[in-house]
């Protein structure tokens, strides 16, 4: 490798002056410059210049690039509003300042951002190398640093001292160790000492990130080519991060409430008879379900938007019967269109003729895949968008709810890269809004987005056919900003204890990194899973934002009645739980869709705080997450393990959910205590029992969860009152929650046509609770129209709506009232 040079760059007295070191990288013809801008700083050595803009007062955006050379203003990850949005700032000596964040370029060459106390959030430990092979950015770590983030990466949730290759691939039997798998998402949270920071490197080419696998001092960022550019956005707290993170590149939209529902797929149900079947069996044994889906073997010679009529006689009567069944059913609509050129399949046809595919020196790129012979549409193009939108409409016809667009890394067999060739050529069209000029690019800078674009495609398709409907779209392959067009899930699996137990930090991590609905096939893809497996994957995943049960061809079926009657009942108990659940993962998926903040959460995005010493509590407890944001899940750290484990619950008062009973966490939590808080605490450890039938999850005190009676769909009405369970809190210490809800299928919420109402309540030190219900927003008519109040452990003996009692009745967890359900503010006290 030929070193060109590293820029070096001093401000001294209000003036930059530009060193370089090493060999030149272009002419050195432009003299050296440098200035304060309105939104930050420009300063040019005699080959790179470097520019760093405040977007926002939390959110700076670094570029370098070689003089002369600036890269596109440009991204299909993050917003044009973002993007091109600036603030004020104000000059200093070394550099600029804005109301949170101070950027520095010291005379040492290091690009230092820190908070207005001066504390270190970011800094350069070597300037930036700028090679032949391209360019690397080291940054400063501690040995406390941990890492976040990077979608779907394997191993353990804290990232440090792991490295990671972005490079979408087709991953079937992925392990934990292997890198990459399906998705790029190169952006990452970076916490010590208490402190967050986000950082978004926006380059689509195969990019690099070492957090101290090479070094334990320094975490380094690289690309072959392409930009440099990379957003650091500010906390401190992990929350404000994720939504800096969903400011920059879009939340997860509202999906249809169905899709929050139980889901039943496997590769493949055929023919028609057997789908029907599979229906029947759900709604005979009483499982809820809500949506079934049709892997590629309902399409003809596996050619993507056709049906083969042998096998499914009657599409359309199969969608509408099931529809009338509540199930909703989604279809597989893979990218790659076979190469069918005799006008037979409208498809190739059509997209041939809107010369909608990519090309290899000018002439269409065929590649294998699942058809056989097959051409790729060329998403980056508006007009190819559009055009695979059309394709859509005979389904959406038929009455498909949904759509899975898989395969798209792409995916191309027999290459051993498992992709296409690196000289298929892309065509930039229609994008200007995102800063794209109309151009050629190579297949290694599409690689990472074509899925993104993929699934962009499929929305725009189906809001164009179907403009009022809430679109639910999942995707294998994306990169950053992808949640904005579709879900996703993790891609083949395997059905082992492992596979299981990362699927806790593959969805946390995933979560944080803006894909905040996902799944992870429910019993493993590859491999038959043991009953136990199945059970304790299917109760565990009743609490995972998409919970679908999937399995490939060949291995034992996986549906949940297919060891018995003793295992259905566990499986079954606990997919009734998630319903029962509804309205409170409907109000969780509400906040996603505004604030970007993910259905499953690392504890330490609710709790930062946990320890005195602002450690994550998640490392100690790595099958721990939480649910929303009130609900604890301790799944065990290694769900095989028959041995007792113990549960972290941060300080505070908690409830079993199950039974009610009480747990008080309010004893100290010193420094160290994440590493050996419970044999050091005064508390004793709370040590869970594995048994089959037991998932340990609790609440925090101070939490109102909205409950529903249980349906057989999300079709269905709920018929009886919406509960409130009440989680009272220590005398003094807060509590609340909220209940949302909408018509779950349109867009008629934009529109005010929804329901919201916040609720909180009070415990004085005699123990009296005060409930209120604050008046509600939204014009939506909800589906309840009576509440009831359930006090968890509560001994009240009398309760009253101001001079009115209220009769008070002792359920299995407390007591409980009942009220006609209103829109107005009032206040309930049992005492
Ligand atoms: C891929 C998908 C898998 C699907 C199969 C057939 O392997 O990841 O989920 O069942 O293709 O479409």
């Amino acid at each position: 490798m030929r070193y060109f040079g590293a820029l070096s760059l001093a401000l001294a007295s209000g003036a930059f002056s530009v060193a370089l070191l090493g060999a030149p990288l272009v002419a050195q013809t432009a003299p050296a410059s440098s200035a304060h801008t309105a939104s930050g700083l420009e300063v040019s050595g005699p080959q790179l210049t470097l520019r760093v803009d405040a977007l926002r007062d939390d959110v700076v955006r670094v570029r370098m690039f070689p003089n002369g050379h600036p890269a596109e203003d440009a991204s299909w990850a993050v917003l044009p509003t973002a993007r091109t949005a600036r603030v004020k700032v104000t000059a200093t000596p070394e550099g600029f300042q804005t109301s949170k964040l101070r950027v520095s370029l010291g005379a040492d060459q290091k690009l230092t951002v820190s908070d207005l106390a001066g504390n270190v959030l970011q800094q350069d430990v070597l300037p930036v190398q700028w090679t032949e092979d391209g360019f690397r950015v080291f940054k400063q770590k501690t040995e406390d640093d941990h890492f976040f983030g990077l979608g779907d990466k394997m191993g353990p949730l804290d990232r440090a001292g792991e490295a990671f290759t972005m490079w979408n691939t087709d991953m079937f039997g992925f392990q934990e160790s292997t890198d990459p798998i399906y998705k790029s998402v190169p952006f990452f949270l970076e916490m010590h000492g208490g402190r967050t920071i986000g950082v978004l490197f926006d380059n689509t080419f195969r990019t690099f990130f070492d957090f101290g696998r090479e070094r334990n001092d320094r975490y380094v960022f690289s690309a072959p080519k392409g930009p440099l550019d990379y957003y650091v956005m500010y906390g401190p707290e992990p929350k404000q991060v994720v939504e800096d993170y969903a400011w920059l590149t879009g939340p997860t939209p509202l999906p249809p409430l169905w899709s929050l529902g139980f889901q039943q797929s496997r590769y493949s149900y055929y023919p028609q008879s057997m789908v029907e079947d599979v229906a029947a069996h759900l709604r005979r044994d009483k499982i809820p379900t809500d949506v079934l889906w049709l892997d590629i073997d309902f399409q003809y010679k596996n050619r993507p938007f056709t049906v083969d009529t042998t096998q499914f006689p009657d599409m359309k009567g199969l969608l509408t019967g099931l529809e009338k069944n509540g199930f909703k059913t989604i279809l597989i609509t893979d990218l790659h269109i076979a190469h069918v050129t005799d006008g037979s399949y409208a498809p190739y046809t059509t997209g041939h003729a809107a010369d909608a595919f990519v090309k290899e020196k000018g002439a269409e790129y065929v590649g294998p895949v699942w058809p056989g012979p097959a051409v790729f549409p060329d998403f980056t193009q508006a007009a190819s968008r559009k055009w695979w939108g059309t394709n859509f409409k005979e389904f959406l016809d038929d009455g498909a709810a949904g759509f899975w667009n898989d395969m798209n890394e792409p995916a191309v067999f027999r290459y051993p890269s498992k992709t296409m060739p690196d000289d298929v050529e892309h065509r930039i069209g229609g994008n200007e809004a995102q800063g794209f000029s109309t151009r050629t690019a190579m297949h290694p800078e599409i690689h990472n987005v074509y899925g993104m674009e993929n699934s962009r495609a499929t929305m725009e398709g189906l809001l164009t056919l179907r403009p009022n409907l809430r679109t639910f779209v999942m995707t294998r392959a994306s990169y950053a900003g992808g949640q904005r067009y579709a879900v996703t899930w993790t891609g083949d699996n395997s059905s082992t204890w492992n596979h299981l137990r990362e699927t806790t930090p593959q969805l946390l991590n995933l979560g944080l990194s803006g894909f905040a609905m996902s799944g992870a096939d429910v019993g493993g893809f590859a491999g038959s899973p043991s009953a136990d497996l199945l059970t304790k994957w299917l109760m565990v995943a009743a609490f995972q934002p998409i919970d679908r049960d999937h399995s490939a061809k060949g291995t034992n079926l996986h549906e949940p009645w297919v060891d018995g009657p003793e295992h259905e009942a566990i499986r079954k108990r606990y997919i009734e739980e998630r319903y029962k659940l509804m309205p409170y993962l409907y109000t969780t998926a509400e906040e996603m869709s505004r604030t970007g903040l993910p259905i499953t959460r690392p504890l330490f995005l609710e709790f930062p705080h946990a320890t005195t010493d602002n450690h994550p509590l998640d490392n100690d407890g790595p099958g721990e997450f939480m649910f929303g944001p009130k609900v604890l899940v301790a799944f065990s750290p290694s769900p095989e393990e028959v041995a007792p484990y113990v549960v972290h619950l941060p300080s505070g008062l908690w409830y079993d959910y199950w039974t009610g009973k009480s747990i008080d966490r309010r004893g100290p939590m010193g420094a160290a205590d994440h590493e050996i808080r419970d044999a050091k605490s005064e508390l004793p450890p709370i040590l869970a029992q594995p048994k089959l039938d037991e998932l340990p999850v609790y609440v925090k005190g101070g939490s109102i969860v909205p409950m529903a009676p249980l349906v057989q769909s999300t079709s269905e009405k709920p018929n009886g009152p919406l509960t409130l369970r009440i989680f009272p809190p220590a005398p003094g210490e807060a509590c609340d929650g909220d209940v949302y809800t909408d018509d779950g299928l349109t867009f008629n919420f934009r529109k005010g046509e929804f329901f919201r109402q916040h609720f909180t309540c009070s415990v004085t030190p005699e123990g009296a609770l005060t409930v209120s219900l604050q008046e509600a927003e939204g014009r939506y008519k909800p589906w309840w129209t009576e509440l009831r109040l359930e006090v968890v452990g509560s001994k009240a003996a009398a309760a009253t709506e101001g001079s009115k009692s209220l009769a008070l009745e002792s359920t299995s967890l407390g007591k409980a009232v009942s009220l006609k359900a209103t829109n107005k503010l009032r206040t309930v006290v049992l005492r």
